[in-house]
């Protein structure tokens, strides 16, 4: 009999500055991803690691970071802490800075159960 040990899926704390808005995410998912699932709208565009709009600087915590254009992410932006939201998936609880879209309020959303098909 063949066991297969299922892939375990960390949840980590993502707070986002200077809103001191938070939200779960999934280490198998992206920051973007994360946030959108969970209402919140990290500003992007193309969700593909190609233009760049997606990027946020991490001030506390690690990522790894998947494939992406040089032209959105060069290796100052590296340098300097900044990541892609869309090609980022989260290894710990991290602290970021970036730019929502209307936000009113501090909060903080876990809805890692909901179903992912009303995204898009
Ligand atoms: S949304 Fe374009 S690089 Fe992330």
């Amino acid at each position: 009999m063949i066991v297969l040990e299922e892939e375990k899926e960390d949840i980590f704390r993502i707070v986002v500055q200077p809103y001191a808005a938070s939200f779960d995410c999934g280490s198998n998912e992206t920051l973007l991803h994360g946030s959108r699932r969970c209402g919140l709208t990290l500003f992007n565009n193309c969700q593909q690691g190609e233009c760049g709009k997606c990027k946020v600087r991490i001030r506390e915590g690690r990522v790894r970071l998947g494939s992406f254009m040089p032209s959105a992410l060069n290796f100052d932006d590296l340098r300097a802490d900044y990541t892609l939201a869309c090609r980022s998936y989260p290894l710990s609880n991290l602290e970021i800075i970036a730019e929502l879209s209307g936000w009113p309020e501090e909060r903080h959303y876990s809805r890692l159960h909901e179903d992912f098909s009303s995204i898009d």
